[in-house]
């Protein structure tokens, strides 16, 4: 299928190009510097599961406060906007990827896990790097790859087509996607970034996340880079066991010492496993 095919498909289909309404005036409101946090709440309070969803992880062990948080407008103070951006569009996400696609070599589990690795590890990175928003860097983390699933649900028999030759010449997806699709997961995800209204600050990153691009140049795609390749190294593959290693750019512009990414890997482990339990709610 061309990508304009594919374009029109992943905007025809409720659920998947469209956030619900609710979804989306929060993500305008919480990029509006002028919004305040009451506003923000009185549109969440409209979404009874979003609220819910929201109060749940306001209340987990992932952010220290079991039981104490009774309304929409604490879960917002106690989390700061930008987690809650995190909760609302990991809500659309999940709903995503909790439809089944019709690829039969597509392992849903590992993906999923392979996005809070890349996730984590980008918060990780931003953190270190001092980057003025570690939430926005595990988001923009979390969906790199969000391509992958539109291409399991529309255009399933090409994707196995993929997966089965990745895992014969063990290469890499993306060489494969190319050469099957004339395209990649890359512009794939950039479709459902414009149908989201994903803000260009994500979209950027989203789009260079496979470029050897400096941090000073493009710092979250950098950052979400150099996330992927340590999820891939820490064991949260894709696709063949191919050698995943940072690009020397993406290394160097880092200038984070080798032996502190040993600890990292091992702290994204660590951390699946804890997001994992604030995001499934
Ligand atoms: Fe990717
Ligand atoms: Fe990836």
């Amino acid at each position: 299928m061309e990508l304009s095919a594919l374009a029109i498909r992943v905007a025809r289909t409720p659920g998947l190009g469209m956030l619900p309404q609710v979804t989306s005036q929060v993500l305008k409101l919480v990029d509006n510097p002028n919004a305040s946090p009451r506003q923000i709440g009185a549109l969440i309070e409209r979404d009874a599961g979003l609220a819910s969803k929201l109060l749940k992880t306001a209340n987990s062990a992932y952010y220290g406060t079991p039981g104490k948080i009774k309304t929409v407008s604490q879960a917002i103070s106690v989390m700061g906007l930008s987690a809650v951006r995190s909760v609302v569009v990991g809500q659309a996400y999940q709903q995503m990827t909790a439809v089944r696609g019709a690829s039969k070599r597509f392992d849903r589990l590992a993906f999923w896990q392979h996005s809070l690795a890349t996730a984590t590890a980008a918060r990780v990175l931003a953190k270190l790097k001092g980057w003025r928003d570690p939430e926005e860097a595990f988001l923009t983390g979390l969906l790199h790859d969000a391509g992958r699933l539109v291409m399991d649900r529309f255009l399933s028999n090409e994707f196995d087509q993929i997966l089965t030759l990745a895992l014969e010449r063990v290469a890499p997806l993306i060489e494969v996607e190319r050469e099957v699709l004339g395209y990649t997961h890359v512009e794939v995800c950039d479709l459902l970034a414009a149908e989201w209204n994903l803000p260009e600050t994500m979209r950027e990153p989203l789009r260079r996340h496979h470029d050897d691009v400096r941090f000073d140049e493009c710092p979250l795609g950098c950052i979400v880079h150099a996330a992927n390749v340590l999820a891939h190294q820490a064991g949260f593959a894709l696709g063949a066991p191919v050698l995943y290693e940072m690009p020397p750019q993406v290394r160097q512009s880092l200038g984070i010492p080798d032996a502190q990414y040993e600890g990292l890997k091992q702290a994204i482990v660590h951390e699946v496993v804890k997001v994992q339990e604030a995001l499934r709610i």
